[in-house]
């Protein structure tokens, strides 16, 4: 585990790839994580350096309860590694789940449908490559962007974790979403005797098509 493998495929005109990067390649990282406007919803505002940024690499790449991949724009020719994606606190009690975490350090890329085609291409990996029952993730309220990055990706809305940080002169609450694998097997031990909600039925339908989108569109190498 910790770093996934490599993963293609396009977003619009642009080549996108989920794929192993290194030590030195995390500069690329700084300049994005020192903008409040970066990690406003995703840490506890301070802005990072090459030391601590290369402090969490030599963590990550050892955390054999992770997958993380770089993500790489390729365009005219060049790879440029824009932000990261990672799928951590792999748990295997009785189910196997992970919390997700994404970000985007190159802002010029936001906005253009990568994480939502990451988060989709990441599903697919982890649940058709590794079993896996259950993504979760959780957005600050006001993080429009990876909220609708995530809903388009075939989450779904759970529940409100109360107070969770403060933003903007205001306490914000947390929005948990889950992704389950709706693969029969999984749906089955998931829900076990229980009769699933309509929102989860409804959202099973949407992750169907965000595998199916995966399976037709990336490429594992
Ligand atoms: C959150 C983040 C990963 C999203 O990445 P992205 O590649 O920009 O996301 P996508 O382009 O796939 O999807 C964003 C969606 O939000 C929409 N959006 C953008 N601004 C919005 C706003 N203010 N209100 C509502 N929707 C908005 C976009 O239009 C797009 O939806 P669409 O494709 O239906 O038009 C990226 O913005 C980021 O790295 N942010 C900083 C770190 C962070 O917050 N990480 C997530 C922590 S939970």
């Amino acid at each position: 585990m910790a770093l996934g493998c490599t993963m293609r495929f396009a977003v619009g005109d642009m080549a996108v790839e989920m794929a192993p990067f290194s030590r030195e390649d995390v500069l690329a990282f700084i300049p994005g994580m020192a903008r409040m406007s970066t990690v406003r919803y995703i840490s506890f505002h301070t802005a990072q350096t090459a030391e601590t940024e290369q402090e969490w690499y030599d963590k990550v790449i050892k955390d054999k309860s992770s997958f993380i991949w770089g993500l790489w724009a390729i365009e005219n020719g060049e790879r440029t590694l824009i932000g990261n994606s990672a799928l951590t606190n792999i748990t295997k009690d009785h189910i196997i789940q992970a919390t997700s975490g994404s970000v985007i350090t190159n802002q010029l890329y936001w906005g253009r449908g990568i994480a939502s085609a990451a988060h989709m291409a990441r599903a697919w990996y982890v649940f058709e490559q590794y079993g896996m029952h259950r993504i979760k993730s959780a957005v600050i309220q006001g993080n429009q962007r990876s909220r609708r990055a995530l809903e388009k990706s075939g989450y779904s809305y759970v529940y409100t974790e109360r107070n969770e940080q403060f933003i903007e002169g205001t306490l914000r609450h947390l929005d948990c979403f889950e992704c389950l694998n709706p693969a029969d097997w999984a749906w089955k031990a998931w829900w076990g005797e229980d009769t699933p909600t309509q929102a989860a039925v409804t959202a099973r339908e949407k992750t169907q098509y965000a595998l199916e989108w995966a399976a037709q569109n990336v490429e594992l190498l």
